[in-house]
């Protein structure tokens, strides 16, 4: 890096359509990039640092200093001292440990003078993927690194990534995040539900299979054009997450309540638990937020593809 110079870089947020879960056992899911994401700023320094972000509490800090410590020996430690800005609401199911390692993976192939195309961006925010959630199925930093909707499938074998395959969608696709209740860690509620499904596999596959169907219709309804269809099985989904355990009153009031705002489809997105973000598919998201804001809800809007307004 040239001395006085600073760089800057961005790793989108995501919210998952479809089949969240289902996705860590080989089945497609339906996920877009969110406008809101991490931002990082790089600035020349005698070796590789990162600025630790003040918010943060202790075991969040030494996961996230191990993270990039790990992808930063990937790429030869570049003299470069890094803050980070995030814009998202951190661990509430929406990508921000994604968002935040691709926003770091680009820094460090930028300082370390290589292109930060999104196939290396991915390939490195992986290994810190990786730290932050021991074995993920990599749609979160996928989607973050691409920035495409995309309908996303985990590769064969426990540590593997998988591939996406970017959906067209001819209409504006727009969404309402809202947050609700205290979110319980995704290791945590993952782990919990590997041990149920390990309990009783073909009762969990039947409905980690439908999961997958629902994705792989979702991504269809889109690129068709079809938003109802599309809300139709986002709302299908929700029951089955449900029934897997990991809806909760907070986010069930919330799904419940973007319906009745005119939500063509509403669920729970990411890991779910106790609480954490619900999205709802919407063709007028602002008087959505409106209301739901004057309600005293954290919640914003945004579009995942399709034309924008110019
Ligand atoms: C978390 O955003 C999505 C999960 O499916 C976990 C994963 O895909 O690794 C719950």
């Amino acid at each position: 890096m040239a001395p006085g110079n600073s760089l800057s870089t961005f790793g989108a947020g995501k919210v998952i359509l479809l089949g969240e879960h289902s996705v860590v056992y080989g089945h497609p899911a339906l996920a877009g990039p969110l406008s809101q994401g991490v931002k990082a700023r790089g600035v020349p320094a005698k070796k590789c640092q990162l600025v630790l972000p003040s918010t943060l509490n202790r075991a969040q800090r030494t996961l996230l200093q191990g993270a990039f410590s790990r992808a930063a020996k990937l790429v030869g430690e570049p003299p470069v001292k890094v803050s980070l800005d995030p814009e998202l609401p951190l661990a509430v199911g929406l990508g921000s440990s994604a968002a935040l390692s691709v926003a770091c993976a680009r820094m460090l192939l930028l300082a370390a003078g290589k292109p930060p195309s999104s196939k290396e961006a991915a390939r490195l925010a992986w290994a810190m993927e990786q730290e932050f959630h021991g074995t993920p199925s990599g749609v979160d930093h996928t989607t973050s690194a691409e920035e495409q909707l995309l309908l996303y499938r985990k590769q064969p074998g426990a540590s593997s990534v998988g591939k996406g395959k970017t959906v067209e969608s001819p209409r504006a696709l727009k969404v309402v995040v809202a947050l609700a209740g205290e979110r319980s860690p995704t290791k945590k509620t993952v782990a919990a539900l590997r041990q149920r499904q390990a309990r009783w596999p073909e009762r969990y596959q039947r409905i980690f299979k439908e999961m997958g169907k629902l994705a792989s219709e979702g991504a269809k309804a889109v690129e068709a054009g079809d938003l109802e269809a599309l809300g139709d099985a986002m709302n299908v989904n929700q029951g089955l997450l449900s029934a897997l355990g990991l809806s909760s009153t907070p986010l069930e009031e919330m799904v419940y309540r973007l319906r009745s705002l005119g939500a063509l489809g509403a669920k729970l997105t990411g890991a779910g638990g106790d609480g954490g973000a619900v999205v709802g598919l919407f063709t007028d998201p602002e008087s959505a937020v409106v209301q739901l804001t004057r309600q005293g809800v954290r919640c914003f809007s945004s579009q995942l593809a399709g034309p924008r307004a110019s």
